[in-house]
């Protein structure tokens, strides 16, 4: 798999292994996000679901969110826990499916899993501790009626491949119910010089509507949040909440249900291409600016190469001037807006001066004295303009996660 972010999938699982051993052999370190009972309580576990959780289990707790508030669990359920840590939430599930039912509790941590497994001991019969990764589920197809999962899917490098998973594994109908922390805006910057940016929850999160974009894609019907939480703010970690703040980090409880067939990839390749989408995501990332500048140089170049090409081959095709030229102008002025606009993150004003200067010369030479340098000087100017924005953007986003002095490209 690729790297993200700069990491490699091995990078990650070590990180999250690593702090995840410490959440569950040394709950009293100091991290960076609320544990234990005190998170329990401010979460909005039920008392009658937390209250007679073994402290020994309780004490791990790190949950992002109380995934019951969607009571996706019913009686003699097989229900899978994806990302369980020390299991409060098996243990809850296993009193909620009764002894019809089953929980499979599944964790990549070992320390995680060792400690479920000695106190669930013979309390909980109808609970079965696994050790795997979300992204390759030990488990039959269609062999489960629920699932539920809370703060681990942010961890997991390949979500798509989760979500994969949990289709693959549920039955149709069946139910999924998950709490995980989200972002309003997505990271773009290369963080491998620091792997616990990644366990510290904002890094490896998605925006809040590609993740319900994706269970969507993936096959999950009536996907609808229940509840937003501003998790971070009970961080005890002052820059924790600084880069939560930063990157609109927060937590949501949510709940779906396995449509009855896996939608076709071309299904799933439209949802994707969906422009309303791409357009967010470009917006997201701060690359409107750069499309638009495509645009305009496609619709000033690639119109004329497209002519040219036509007219070789023999068959008649001519511009219109004026629509031409307006195009160009269109895309012209949204590039040097779109660039000007990345001046709220980074309080630059040398990307908008070089843009504008770009796109002066550009609709010069358009619609006032016609001049290939000065047009191709427009274009040059402009397309400064975007590569400066960009660093611009991605340094603010470096200096935010504490990455000063690298190159973040
Ligand atoms: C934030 S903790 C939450 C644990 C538990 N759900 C709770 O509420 O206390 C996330 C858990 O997900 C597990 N995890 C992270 N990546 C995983 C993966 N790829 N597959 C399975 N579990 C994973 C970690 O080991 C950790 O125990």
């Amino acid at each position: 798999m690729v790297a993200i972010l700069g990491y490699s999938p091995q990078q990650i699982t070590e990180a999250v292994q690593d702090m995840y051993t410490a959440v569950a052999d040394r709950p009293d370190t100091h991290f960076h996000f609320p544990v234990g009972r005190e998170a329990l309580r401010f979460l909005g576990y039920a008392a009658g679901d937390a209250d007679p959780l073994p402290d020994g289990v309780a004490e791990s707790f790190a949950g992002v969110g109380n995934p019951f508030t969607a009571h996706a669990m019913k009686p003699g359920d097989t229900t899978l826990d994806i990302g369980a840590g020390a299991g409060n939430d098996s243990l809850i599930a296993a009193s909620k499916v009764g002894t019809e039912g089953q929980v499979i509790a599944l964790d990549l941590t070992a320390a995680m899993t060792r400690k479920l497994r000695c106190h669930a001991g013979d309390r909980y019969p109808n609970v079965e501790v696994i050790q795997a990764s979300a992204e390759h589920l030990p488990l039959a197809d269609e062999s489960i009626d629920s699932i539920t999962s809370n703060g681990a899917l942010n961890l997991v490098p390949d979500k798509r491949q989760a979500i994969r998973e949990m289709f693959r594994v549920l039955r149709p109908g069946g139910r999924l119910q998950l709490a995980d922390v989200v972002i309003n805006r997505p990271v773009n910057v290369n963080c491998d010089s620091d792997p616990r940016l990644w366990v510290e929850c904002v890094v490896g999160a998605t925006v809040e509507d590609s993740l319900l974009a994706m269970l969507g894609d993936e096959g999950f019907d009536n996907v609808r949040i229940l509840r937003r939480l501003d998790y971070f703010a009970h961080s005890p970690s002052l820059q924790t909440r600084e880069i939560a703040e930063s990157f609109g980090a927060h937590s949501i409880e949510l709940t779906a249900e396995r449509a009855g067939q896996a939608p076709r990839w071309w299904q799933k390749w439209l949802r994707r291409g969906h422009p309303e989408r791409l357009l967010g995501d470009l917006h997201r990332r701060g690359f409107l600016g750069v499309a638009a500048l495509v645009l305009a140089l496609l619709s000033c170049y690639g119109a004329l190469a497209a002519v040219g090409m036509v007219t070789a081959l023999g068959l008649g095709m001519a511009l219109n001037p004026g629509l031409w030229a307006g195009t160009i102008g269109l895309f012209t002025i949204l590039a040097m807006v779109f660039i000007a606009a990345g001046f709220r993150r980074h309080r630059s004003v040398t990307p908008a001066a070089l843009a504008l200067i770009g796109s002066v010369l550009v609709l010069y030479a358009l619609f006032v004295n016609y001049g290939v340098i000065t047009e191709l000087t427009g274009f040059v100017f402009l397309i400064g303009a975007a590569t400066r924005d960009l660093n611009l953007r991605r340094r603010e986003e470096a200096e935010r996660l504490g990455l000063k002095g690298r190159n973040h490209t």
